[in-house]
């Protein structure tokens, strides 16, 4: 049995074999997850993960089945959620109607009676990162939606606490707004350093604000990682599947003596980065990304060449998304916006198979 009352110091949060269940479903099962001081952690996953569900374990809003959590080395599991120094921004935030944007951010704290003047302080703060300075008089009911929600946010600013989780606090705005907020965000965590637990089925929201995303499948979590990390070393299939958009394609085949074997193609993979110094031969999955197909001048020095049929054209303005077809499955390119294609004609491409993410093909892992 590992010693779990030892913890690092450099850890905010420490989640160790956490499971949770309502009644015989399990939702999160044998968790593991250390949350660095002053780290922006993302739980990224598709809806019924169990984001929310660990989220609100850690705020103490959930009473875990089994496992401990540990914040700012304390031992946690048991404690209220106002003994455990976090502010939380719900999903669905409610802005008390009849009270002012200040009343809003101060009613917390009057209650916990803390000195007018230290209010005061932590008010003009949290209005001036949010810029919300010019609301503090009005009533939610006249403030847009990403002034209400930058307002939910300053609600949890002014709590003086260590960690912040947000669970999809920018969900119900509309993109531009979110966008916007999004790099307010960035900026907040910049300015402040406190550790944050993000909660996003965004995977831009994800790429760009985390330190490290934990991409979470069915209670568990499938990788850890920096953004850079996810994107470009996805550690199995469902990672390297979920993140990119549109996503990555998949080509089935061999590796043979250093050499991946289509039907129709043959891709050397001595550049690429294996995981392990030892990989055996069998069938593989070698996985590709749009952005990574080259095409036009480029085709020529590419280490391997062919060409695919146009099913469809998506001009996006920065970029053209090509859909073709390879060894009979969808394949996508994404080429620059500028790119003239036609449906129907045949495209050259080449291919840089080193840039690619090779899997086993039975246990899905990378290679
Ligand atoms: N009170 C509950 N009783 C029974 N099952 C629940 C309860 N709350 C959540 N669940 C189930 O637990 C799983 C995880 O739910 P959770 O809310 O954590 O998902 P999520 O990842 O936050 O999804 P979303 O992106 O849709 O918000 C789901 O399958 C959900 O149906
Ligand atoms: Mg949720």
């Amino acid at each position: 049995m590992n010693d779990m009352s030892e913890t690092s110091g450099r850890n905010s949060v420490e989640i160790r074999q956490l499971d949770l269940s309502f009644g015989a479903v399990k939702v999160l099962q044998d968790l593991n997850l250390d949350i660095h001081e002053g780290e922006f952690l993302v739980l990224l996953g598709s809806s019924g993960c169990g984001k929310s569900t660990l989220l609100n374990c850690i705020a103490g809003l959930l009473e875990i089945t089994d496992g401990q959590i540990w914040i700012k080395g304390e031992n946690v599991t048991w404690s209220e959620p106002s003994e455990r120094g976090i502010g939380m921004v719900f999903q669905s935030y409610a802005l008390y109607p009849q009270m002012t944007v200040e009343g809003n951010l101060t009613f917390g704290l009057r209650n916990a009676r803390v000195p007018k003047d230290e209010i005061a302080r932590r008010v003009a703060r949290a209005a001036e990162v949010l810029q919300i300075q010019p609301l503090l008089k009005r009533k939610p009911g006249a403030l847009s939606g990403g002034q209400r929600q930058r307002v939910a946010i300053g609600r949890a600013l002014v709590r003086d606490v260590d960690v912040f989780l947000f669970d999809e606090p920018l969900s119900n705005l509309d993109a531009k707004l979110r966008a916007d907020l999004r790099v307010e965000l960035k900026r907040l965590h910049q300015q402040l350093q406190n550790t944050m637990i993000y909660v996003t089925h965004d995977q831009i929201e994800a790429m760009t604000l985390a330190d490290r995303i934990a991409i979470m499948k069915g209670g568990k979590i499938m990788q850890l990682g920096s953004p850079d990390e996810i994107y470009n070393r996805p550690q199995n299939i469902y990672v390297a599947d979920f993140i990119g958009s549109p996503s990555m394609n998949f080509m089935a085949g061999r590796l043979e003596r250093g050499t991946f074997v289509t039907e129709d193609l043959r891709l050397p993979m001595e550049d690429y980065e294996f995981s392990a110094p030892q990989v055996s031969d069998g069938p593989a999955i070698l996985g590709i990304r749009p952005e990574h197909v080259v095409t036009g001048g480029l085709v020529q020095s590419a280490p391997v060449q062919t060409s695919v049929p146009v099913d469809l054209v998506e001009p996006m303005g920065s970029d053209t998304l090509v859909y073709a077809q390879l060894g009979g499955d969808k394949f996508r390119i994404r080429m620059d916006g500028h790119a003239t294609v036609r449906i129907g004609e045949t495209l050259p491409i080449g291919l840089v198979p080193a840039k690619g993410s090779l899997f086993d093909k039975t246990s899905e892992k990378r290679l």
